[in-house]
């Protein structure tokens, strides 16, 4: 009766105490088992710090120093090659011109093989929303989400360069491609739809007089 008894207070007071102080705070410091990374000899950002003459961490870059290119990308930063970032370079991936602004120049020379990978991928990556021939009509319209029709007049008159955005970084609801589409199939893609937009509203003019005839206009 004796063991029982002592049993049964050890239980109700390993559980009371595990349990009983759930969710109260503390000020003290938690016991470390293993201590991980919670310690390390590190600065951290905006501390203070008695070493440097103006007491903080936070270092100014040197003076007359100016940093090269973006610091995010490492490998081309530290790469002796390294120049600045040209024009062409600028277009080709942002899709912009030296202003900023969304540019209508095409970056590759334009030919059959070029639309042929457009249509591919297209038909890989987009096609699912935005329908076979760009006007919306995919897996998320029976959801009321309507991926954009390519055939508003506003996308029409966009630039090239603003398309080629939109997959690299997305709009809205629609996500970015940019991990997994290279540079040169982007703009492949942006041709291709160029050309879908064409399917559907391709002016008369534009048709030669043999196209027409066969036609019958
Ligand atoms: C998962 C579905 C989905 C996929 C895949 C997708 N889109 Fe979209 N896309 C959308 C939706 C939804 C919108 C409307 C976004 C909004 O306005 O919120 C949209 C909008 C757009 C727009 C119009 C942007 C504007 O200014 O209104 C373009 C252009 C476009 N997509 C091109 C593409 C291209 C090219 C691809 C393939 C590389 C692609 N999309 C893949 C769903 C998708």
């Amino acid at each position: 009766m004796r063991i029982f008894l002592t049993i049964y207070v050890l239980v109700i007071a390993v559980t009371v105490s595990i349990l009983g102080f759930r969710g109260s705070l503390t000020e003290k410091e938690p016991v470390e088992v293993f201590n991980d990374m919670d310690r390390q000899a590190k600065y951290k950002p905006q501390a203070e710090n008695a070493f440097y003459a103006n007491g903080q961490n936070d270092r100014l870059p040197p003076k007359l120093t100016l940093s090269r290119g973006n610091a995010l990308s490492v490998k081309e930063v530290f790469n002796p090659d390294f120049k600045a970032i040209s024009s062409a370079e600028e277009l080709l991936l942002s899709g912009k011109d030296v202003n900023g602004d969304f540019s209508d120049t095409f970056p590759y020379p334009v030919d059959f093989e070029l639309m042929q990978y457009g249509q591919e991928s297209y038909n890989i990556f987009c096609m699912t929303c935005h329908g076979v021939a760009g006007d919306g009509n995919g897996v998320t319209k029976p959801y009321g989400i309507l991926a954009t029709s390519y055939h508003d007049e506003r996308l029409r008159t966009a630039p090239d360069g603003y398309i080629y955005d939109v997959i690299t970084n997305g709009k809205g609801l629609m996500y970015g491609l940019k991990d997994r589409l290279s540079v040169k199939q982007r703009w492949a893609i942006v041709l291709y739809l160029r050309a879908l937009q064409r399917s559907q509203n391709a002016p008369l003019e534009s048709l030669s007089t043999t196209e027409k005839s066969e036609l019958g206009l």
